[in-house]
Parts: structure tokens; C-alpha cells; sequence
């Protein structure tokens, strides 16, 4: 994995394979970022010119290598392109898509330092998760030596007088970026590797390492417990399901979050059966589940000063002799009935036992993340996750509060009117689908029938976003994505430090 760190030497006397520095599409053509003052003087004020005449713009996306000039100790210069220049600051998104494209660029070098436009603390954090999370490659599978290793070092340049604020900001990126690293490692995963128990094995193994509290439930603890839900989705596959609950407390915390994550480590569509097209990228049905558990480790190793529970909804979605047909009725956790009109609308039926269950512990929040709809993809598209809640204010913190940290999302509604089509003519409590128009707003209006009197409730859809399968672009990878995490990460440190 790569290392992050912090000098304050200068640029010129800095040894590494390479200097990192911004360019930016200025009004009269490409300037030179802040941050990159020795490289632009080791080229005798010319840099701009030099980079132009090798196509260089400055427009975001851009990586153009260049030899180093004498006087400095690297070899390589990378200009990496930051978009429209800016008059003062980066924007910080900007700033970590540029650092990913960078660290991405240079993979199979030893070390890199980055002298992007960097000086505040959260400057300087952003550029470090951006190069944490653009050097994220998934190499499980390959063989040896057939994929580039990622760059080994990075090393984030900054001032002196503030390098103890640089120094934490740097740490809490590794933090944050290795998390989401893991889960995203977890997402790519094959599903025949990542069943429920080899999950909930991960979650044991991280607690301990960490010191958090983990609780299993297996499948014949939730047969026991009359979590209907989780085994009727888990029941026709060879691999049974789990429920895991990560607990993570801080002796001052005034307030406790509990975040449940959708954990379907596969979904074929179980009997309702997805056709080939719509399920070879269905290991990433566990991503919401990933999430949670990043989360609640990211938050340990922040030490923030809340406590944050997070559930895991695990289990595979299979077709078999022994699967639940679509005309089933299941007892959910907590005793309300679903009838099962269609197998693949599984994600809502295991939240529902998870929710049911975080709600007993009485927290302040239930946050929800999961792949859960097709229908939030067309609605909101690949890269934007959708935020739906029972309360206005939650619902737009978290929209708020994803903006903050660079992830797209956007506030979606819980029509009242939806809610007819699954409780009115269904021979249970409720089916498991609706109206086929808005049907992640329907998911949404199921969930929220699962949740306690009195307990403020959001759910992120992130089908979207979960997993990219295009080519990669800023911090952003192929594969697992690892959307959401920093969203929650972020919303537990604004409710740990109100
Ligand atoms: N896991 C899928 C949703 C999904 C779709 C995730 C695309 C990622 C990308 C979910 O379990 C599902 O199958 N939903 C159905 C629900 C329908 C049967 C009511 C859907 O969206 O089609
Ligand atoms: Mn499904
Ligand atoms: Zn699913």
C-alpha cells in the first residue's frame, strides 16, 4: 500500500523519482499552480512555456511528464492539469482529483512528492486522500509482476511554520483513505471468495485489530432472533447469511450513530432471476455494507468523540430448491409480515431486519447505505447517490454534508402517495414492491416503515456511484468505488464535534 507523509525540505534538494506540480488553464493559456515555485525557477521561468509546447492546458485530467531541469535532485516532472485557474484557492475536490490522477499516473515508482497549491491543513488533507485514493489498484487476482505496483511513497510538501497541522492532516487522510481502500478491495472481490461468513471473518479480524466490539450473528442465531428478513433473502444460497454489528464508543460521546449497510455479497435476483447483462457486476451489491464497516473503523481511528454502530446486513442472493419464491410471506425482525412479490427487490428485506434491530438500541441517527435501486441509476446517474429521510433537516445535512467532502449526491422525497401500492392489496403487512414508477423512492417508503416512533432516519441509494466500470478518472478507480464513506465519516465528526 502506498505510504503518505510530510516534508518540509525544499523541493529542489528533495530526493524522490518525482516532483508532482498543478497547472491550470489560465486566461491567456497555462500557468504554473502555487507550491511548484523551485521547479519553475529550475526552469529559468520557463516551464509554462515548455509544457505548453508539449500540448500541456492545464484542463483537468491532463498528466504530461517532463525530464526535471538541473538543480533539482528528481528526475521527473508531472504537470498535472487542475481545470480553470483559480484566483485564490483550490477548490479541494479539484485538489484531490488532480493528486489521484498524479499518484495513478505514476504508478511503479518508488517515491513521488506533491507540490500541488497546498497550505491549509485542509488543503494539504485533500491532497493526500486524492493521492491515497488514486493510487488504489485491485491486484488479488493478478499474477506477479503482471500489473504495475502502486507509487510507494507519497510525500505532501509543506511550509514549516505549518507542518504539526500538516503532519494531522496527512494522518487523518491515511486514515480515511485506507479504509475506503479496504472496502473497495472488499467490493472487488469476488463474490465466490466474499460470501457472508468471509465478510463477517474481515469485521472480526479489523475489530480486533483496531479494538472494536464485534457481534456475529449466524444463521442459526438469526433463525433463533426471528430476523425473517436476512434468512429469507439468505435461505437458497450454500452460504449462509450473517448479521454483524460493529460497535465502536468513546467514553465522552454525547450522541451515538448507528449506520446499516446493505450486504448482498451477490445478487442474482434469487427466483426472480436477473438476466445475463444485469448481473455480472452484482458483487458489488454489498458496497452499502463495506461502507458502514469503513466507516465505523475510520471513526475509531480518528477517535472521534461520538459513538458509531454499524450493522451489516449480509447474505446471498440465489435461486435454489430452497429459496424464497416470489409469493412467500416472511416474518420480519420485529414481527411486521412481507409478502415477497419479487426476490430481487432483496436489499429492502434485509435493511429492514437491520433497521429494526439498530432502532432497539435507541440512537440518536440511523443512517442507511445501499445499492439498492436500479431505478435511483436512472434517476440520478452514475456518479450521484440519492438522500432520502423522514426527517427535511437530516435530509439536507447529509446532501450538505456530501457536498463538503467532494461526493455528488442529491435530496430525494418519500411520497406518501406511494406507500398505497405495497400495503393495500397485499395478504401481509406489506409487500416488497410498489408502483414500478419511482421505484427508489418506493425502496425508501418500505425501509421507513421499518424504522422506530422517533428515531431520525436517512437511506442512501448509491446504486450509482457504487462501482464505476468505465475507465479510470480523478481518485476514482475502476471497479469499487467506495462512495459514501467519506460522507458518513464526515457526518459522524460534525456530530461528534456539535
Ligand atoms: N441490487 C439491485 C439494485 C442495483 C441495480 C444495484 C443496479 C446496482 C446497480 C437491487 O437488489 C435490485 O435488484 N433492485 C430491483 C428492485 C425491483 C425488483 C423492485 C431493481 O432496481 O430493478
Ligand atoms: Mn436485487
Ligand atoms: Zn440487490
Amino acid at each position: 500500500m502506498t505510504a503518505l507523509s510530510v516534508s518540509t525540505s525544499s523541493a529542489a534538494s528533495l530526493r524522490a523519482d518525482a516532483l508532482v506540480i498543478g497547472v491550470a488553464k489560465g486566461p491567456k493559456g497555462l500557468v504554473v499552480a502555487s507550491g511548484a515555485e523551485a521547479v519553475v525557477e529550475a526552469f529559468e521561468g520557463k516551464l509554462a512555456e515548455v509544457l505548453t509546447t508539449l500540448g500541456a492546458t492545464g484542463a483537468e485530467g491532463e498528466a504530461v511528464k517532463l525530464p526535471a531541469a538541473a538543480g533539482l535532485k528528481a528526475p521527473l516532472v508531472l504537470a498535472v492539469g487542475l481545470g480553470e485557474a483559480a484566483e485564490g484557492a483550490y477548490d479541494a475536490d479539484a485538489l484531490r482529483r488532480a493528486a489521484g490522477v498524479a499518484a495513478r499516473t505514476l504508478a511503479g515508482i518508488k517515491k513521488a512528492a506533491l507540490l500541488l497549491p497546498a497550505e491549509s491543513a485542509e488543503e494539504i488533507e485533500a491532497v493526500a486522500l486524492g493521492g491515497l485514493l488514486g493510487s488504489y489498484s485491485f491486484g488479488t487476482y493478478k499474477g506477479a509482476g503482471s500489473a504495475k505496483e502502486p507509487v510507494g511513497e507519497l510525500v505532501v510538501l509543506a511550509a514549516r511554520k505549518g507542518s504539526k497541522d500538516a503532519k494531522a492532516a496527512v494522518e487523518r487522510a491515511t486514515a480515511i483513505g485506507e479504509e475506503i481502500n479496504r472496502a473497495r478491495d472488499l467490493i472487488n472481490t469476488a463474490p465466490n471468495d466474499l460470501h457472508p461468513k468471509a465478510f463477517a471473518a474481515i469485521a472480526q479480524a479489523a475489530g480486533k485489530e483496531h479494538g472494536l466490539k464485534v457481534e456475529v450473528l449466524d444463521e442459526k442465531a438469526l433463525a433463533k432472533g426471528g430476523f425473517g428478513g436476512i434468512l429469507g433473502v439468505g435461505v437458497g444460497s450454500a452460504n449462509p447469511p450473517r448479521l454483524v454489528k460493529v460497535a465502536y464508543t468513546h467514553p465522552k460521546a454525547k450522541a451515538t450513530l448507528a449506520f446499516v449497510g446493505k450486504g448482498i455479497t451477490y445478487d442474482s435476483g434469487g427466483i426472480s432471476l436477473k438476466p445475463a447483462g444485469h448481473n455480472e457486476t452484482m458483487k458489488c451489491d454489498m458496497s452499502g455494507a463495506a461502507a458502514v464497516f469503513a466507516a465505523v473503523v475510520a471513526a475509531k481511528r480518528l477517535g472521534l468523540q461520538v459513538n458509531v454502530t454499524a450493522w451489516l446486513a449480509l447474505a446471498e442472493n440465489m435461486p435454489s430448491g430452497s429459496a424464497t419464491r416470489p409469493g412467500d410471506v416472511l416474518r420480519m425482525y420485529g414481527g411486521k409480515t412481507v409478502e415477497v412479490l419479487n426476490t430481487d427487490a432483496e436489499g429492502r428485506l434485509v435493511l429492514a431486519d437491520a433497521i429494526v434491530r439498530a432502532g432497539e438500541e435507541n440512537p440518536d441517527v440511523i443512517v442507511d447505505v445501499a445499492t439498492l435501486t436500479g431505478a435511483m441509476v436512472l434517476a440520478l446517474g452514475n456518479r450521484t447517490f440519492g438522500v432520502m429521510a423522514n426527517d427535511d433537516e437530516l435530509r439536507t445535512r447529509l446532501h450538505n454534508t456530501a457536498e463538503a467532502v467532494g461526493e455528488q449526491s442529491w435530496p430525494m422525497p418519500l411520497p406518501a402517495d406511494l406507500r398505497k401500492a405495497m400495503v393495500e392489496t397485499t395478504i401481509a403487512d406489506l409487500q416488497n414492491m410498489g408502483e414500478r414508477m419511482g421505484g427508489g423512492l418506493v425502496a425508501g417508503l418500505f425501509l421507513k416503515e421499518f424504522v422506530a416512533e422517533g428515531i431520525d432516519w436517512a437511506h442512501l441509494d448509491i446504486a450509482g456511484p457504487a462501482f464505476h466500470e468505465g475507465a479510470p478518472y480523478g481518485y476514482t478507480p475502476k471497479g469499487g468505488t467506495g462512495s459514501a464513506i467519506r460522507t458518513l465519516v464526515r457526518f459522524a465528526e460534525d456530530t461528534a464535534g456539535a
